[in-house]
């Protein structure tokens, strides 16, 4: 018995090794069970605050109007059945000055009728109202601050109803405080501002606004405030989504019911953001998974259906509303291809002992993420049920989890050791080309074929049987398996692949188009489906036959790492110059950055490069690297700023459809200014 569990755990690893599979290189323990800690002093928020916040939407833009609209959008959304209660005004809404009685008052042109008024009208649509104060002598917005009257300023917000206060931490008169340390005067001055609203005579939710990342208020805002901010303030962006995620890898256990690390509002559907629907819906996740306040940051009134689905998203909420209040740890992190961090697993135990898992695909290009049952925690069993919280469906996996994730995006599957032989496997099907590198970039010409690879994945543990793939085609187009796209009996754990030859029509236009893949099977009496999942090719024009040089061709993929590409001059329409020579033709294509173009029928790629003299002698840190297809055809050494151009002269391999030329960057962005001199292809 004991030599088969070997036997099968080492076929699991080269299986895993085969399939190229990422494995874990940081396994951290599994998660604990940790006793339901005791909630802070005032009882409130034994599960992280549900609500709304002003400030990304609206600034200093806020009024008692904002205010009473969004409270009415939180009810007629749904998002108070939902269990969202809080409407939190932040910076900008008191008057300039204090009354002569020194007391805090409500902007009158912004809240005519005054902010008890306010607060009463928000307990009468079954909410609550939150406010905003500083622990310094003015808010971030120049506002009358909080310092040295705490007291008085407690009791004023209880006296009006006020049932939540965020306290931030800017304009602090450090001079008073000699000798010592900022995080000593933080932790005097929270507990000050504490002790006040505890003797306020009404429960008021302290939430500590600790946006500067040295002060680590973890350590010791635990026993102070109910919440306090683990990053600085962040944008609708998905490198800041990341940094704030990256910023709570470590910290679950610093929080629990009635005190919550505070990852910062959040940033679905805010203006001007530049988040994908996935990537607002990884956000989300991940909140939910951190057991962290979820603040809406957006405008409730006009926000969207599919905004709004994402933030009543009820197997999430209750993820994030779990009881114990465990919020996730990073279980392990492995690099995608290019070296950066892609793969992420995330794991929380829940009350009633199922575990949520969370698998983040930070990079640009779709992945598989596995784990083990083992690594998130779940009790040892042979098979498990997931509930994919954003599909819905409940399927059974066995004790390898594995799912494909698309680029820049999460899936999240809660996972019990119950029920699951009555649900079928959960059976994945994907297909992609032979990608550019960190593209999905396919490209292919009217009338010419593209070879693609389709996959199905049984990842439960029983067998499904007749099992077929079967690509979803665009009008016109054809597909020809070239290896067996069916199969009798797929066993837990494996993977049917099937190589296809797909043709396009001589008259398809040029474009993007998606081809998609399903899986068809039968599990005991009924005949199933898995979800669909689709690749993007891109239809191009081929360069002519003759010499063409590259600027002029069509790309079919262009990012630079900073700003945009320069053709013939660099981003700021100067010249070209690499090491003190000017070149009149090619591409400022800061590194990290991918060009691309479709080049069937060629021969022969010649390019010059080199880091630009803008970026100063010895600055920089460059490869250049030429692409066919998949595969590396050309690799310079690590070049500087002020080192003399290089060339490439390559032949390409019978048969390349695309090439690309990747400038691949260091460890510091700073000064990677990649320039390609005279790009030429040889063609027909
Ligand atoms: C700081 C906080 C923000 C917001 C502004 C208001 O920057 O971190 O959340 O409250 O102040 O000025």
């Amino acid at each position: 018995m004991r030599i088969r569990i070997l036997l099968s755990a080492f076929i699991a690893t080269l299986l895993c090794l085969l399939a190229g599979l990422p494995t874990a290189h940081a396994e951290s323990p599994p998660v604990g069970r940790a006793e339901i800690p005791a909630p802070t002093p005032n009882g409130l928020v034994a599960t992280p605050p549900l609500g709304w916040n002003d400030w990304y939407s609206f600034y200093c833009e806020v009024n008692e109007q904002l205010i009473l609209e969004t409270a009415d959008a939180m009810v007629s959304s749904g998002m108070r059945a939902a269990g969202y209660e809080y409407v939190n005004l932040d910076d900008c809404w008191s008057a300039q000055e204090r009354n002569q009685d020194g007391e805090l008052v409500g902007d009158p042109v912004k809240f005519p009728h005054g902010i008890k008024w306010l607060a009463d009208q928000v307990h009468a649509r079954g909410l609550k109202l939150g406010i905003y104060n500083d622990v310094g002598t003015e808010t971030c917005a120049k506002y009358p601050g909080g310092y040295q009257h705490y007291t008085q300023d407690a009791k004023t917000f209880a006296g009006w109803g006020i049932d939540f206060v965020k306290v931030d931490w800017c304009n602090i008169p450090y001079a008073d405080f000699p000798g010592m340390t900022k995080k000593e005067i933080a932790t005097k001055l929270y507990g000050e501002y504490a002790a006040a609203l505890a003797n306020s005579g009404r429960r008021i939710v302290f939430s500590i606004c600790t946006f500067e990342e040295v002060l680590n208020a973890w350590e010791w805002a635990p026993t102070l405030g109910n919440m306090w901010r683990t990053s600085t303030d962040y944008a609708a962006n998905w490198p800041s989504i990341l940094h704030n995620i990256d910023r709570q890898a470590d910290l679950a256990r610093y929080a629990g019911p009635g005190h919550w690390n505070d990852p910062d509002i959040l940033q679905v559907g805010v203006t001007n953001g530049k988040l994908t629907h996935e990537q607002e819906k990884a956000h989300f996740a991940t909140w939910a998974m951190l057991a962290a306040p979820l603040l809406a940051g957006n405008d409730l009134r006009t926000m969207t259906e599919e905004r709004r689905q994402i933030l009543t998203n009820t197997d999430l909420l209750a993820i994030d509303q779990d009881p114990l209040g465990h919020g996730a740890s990073r279980i392990s992190q492995n690099a995608g291809s290019d070296g950066r961090p892609a793969a992420e697993v995330w794991a929380r135990p829940l009350a009633n002992g199922d575990v949520a898992v969370l698998l983040l695909n930070r990079g640009n290009v779709p992945i598989s993420i596995g784990t083990t049952s083992d690594a998130v925690g779940l009790p040892r069993a042979l098979a498990y049920s997931a509930k994919d919280v954003w599909n819905g469906t409940t399927t059974q996996l066995g004790r390898q989890i594995t799912a494909e994730v698309p680029a820049t995006a999460a899936k999240v599957f809660r996972i019990s050791a119950r029920d699951a032989n009555r649900v079928p496997p959960l059976t994945t099907a994907s297909v992609t080309g032979r990608p550019l590198p960190d593209t999905t970039v396919v490209a292919v010409g009217a009338g010419d074929s593209v070879e693609l690879t389709s996959t199905v994945t049984n990842s439960g543990r029983q067998g499904i049987t007749d099992v077929r793939a079967r690509l979803e085609l665009p009008d016109g187009w054809a597909a020809t398996a070239l290896t067996s796209s069916s199969a009798t009996i797929l066993r837990g754990g494996d993977s049917m692949t099937t190589r296809w030859k797909v043709q396009a029509p001589a008259a398809q236009q040029p474009g993007d188009l998606a081809i998609g893949v399903a899986a068809e099977y039968r599990w005991h009496e009924q005949i199933l489906r898995s979800a669909p999942s689709s690749t993007t090719v891109t239809i191009a024009e081929p360069p002519a036959a003759g010499v063409s040089r590259l600027e002029h061709l069509p790309r079919v993929f262009g990012q630079t790492g900073w700003g945009s590409l320069g053709i013939d001059s660099d981003y700021q329409a100067k010249p070209l110059v690499v090491d003190g020579i000017v070149h009149p033709h090619g591409f400022w294509a800061h590194a990290t950055s991918t060009l691309a173009w479709y080049a069937p029928d060629c021969s022969r790629l010649t390019a010059g490069f080199g880091l630009a003299d803008t970026a100063g002698a010895g600055r920089g840190e460059v490869r250049f690297t030429v692409h066919a297809d998949g595969s590396e055809i050309f690799s310079s050494a690590q070049l500087h700023g002020g080192d003399p151009l290089g060339v490439v002269d390559v032949a390409l391999p019978p048969g390349t459809k695309s090439v690309a030329l990747i400038a691949d960057g260091g460890s510091d962005v700073n000064y990677d200014h990649a320039v390609w001199t005279a790009p030429q292809l040889t063609c027909g």
